[in-house]
């Protein structure tokens, strides 16, 4: 089958509210400008670890792990607050799944920051267990609504200021994770 009958039965679904934010190319060369930023600032570290926050960040943690040039390794953790496009406002993780993180750099790869809960959350509970530094990293940071960026995202790719996004990794109701840009739907 030729690529370009694939990629448009990929697409064939998408609600017809949605518009294409970024493309593939640009998510890669963002990716690339994050990981150039970590592999400097984690230089002397002897073993970071990279926390992936499921289902969302899969794609994002693939494709930024592949510019990684230091020693790295990865685990996955879950954690869901979403039903539809809204934040249902209790989020869960499964942390029991996780080793120990004690006296290790951790830094945590979330996929999208919108209000800070789930990411506050997660920091709070993995600060508990004394890493030896933690840091997070977003693909995408929504803007506040006044402009400014959240504190306490420490990389990120894409500070966004309109509506829910999906594609690459994101979902609305567990679909269109597969695509591979990113689409914004429109009110
Ligand atoms: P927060 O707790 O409000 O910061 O929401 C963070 C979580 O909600 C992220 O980990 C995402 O999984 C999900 N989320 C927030 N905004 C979007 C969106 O526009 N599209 C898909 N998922 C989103
Ligand atoms: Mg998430």
């Amino acid at each position: 089958m030729k690529s370009e009958t694939l990629k448009s039965e990929k697409y064939a679904d998408l609600p017809s509210n949605s518009t294409e934010l970024y493309n593939r190319e640009q998510i890669l060369t963002e990716i690339q400008r994050i990981a150039l930023q970590i592999n400097e600032d984690y230089r002397e570290s002897e073993d970071l670890l990279m926390i992936g926050v499921l289902k969302g960040a899969f794609m994002f943690l693939a494709d930024l792990i592949r510019y990684i040039q230091i020693p790295v390794r990865i685990e996955f953790l879950s954690a869901s607050s979403y039903k539809g496009t809204c934040s249902t406002g209790n989020v869960k993780f499964n942390l029991e799944s996780l080793g120990t993180i004690k006296n290790q750099d951790v830094l945590i790869v979330e996929d999208i920051v919108d209000s800070g809960l789930t990411i506050r959350k997660l920091f709070a509970s993995l600060k508990k267990q004394e890493p030896k530094s933690l840091k997070v990293s977003s693909l995408v940071v929504k803007k506040e609504k006044d402009g400014s960026i959240k504190e306490g995202v420490d990389y990120y790719a894409f500070a966004h200021s309109g509506g829910f996004l999906i594609g690459y990794g994101f979902d609305v109701d567990e679909k269109y994770r597969n695509l591979d840009s990113i689409f914004e739907l429109l009110p």
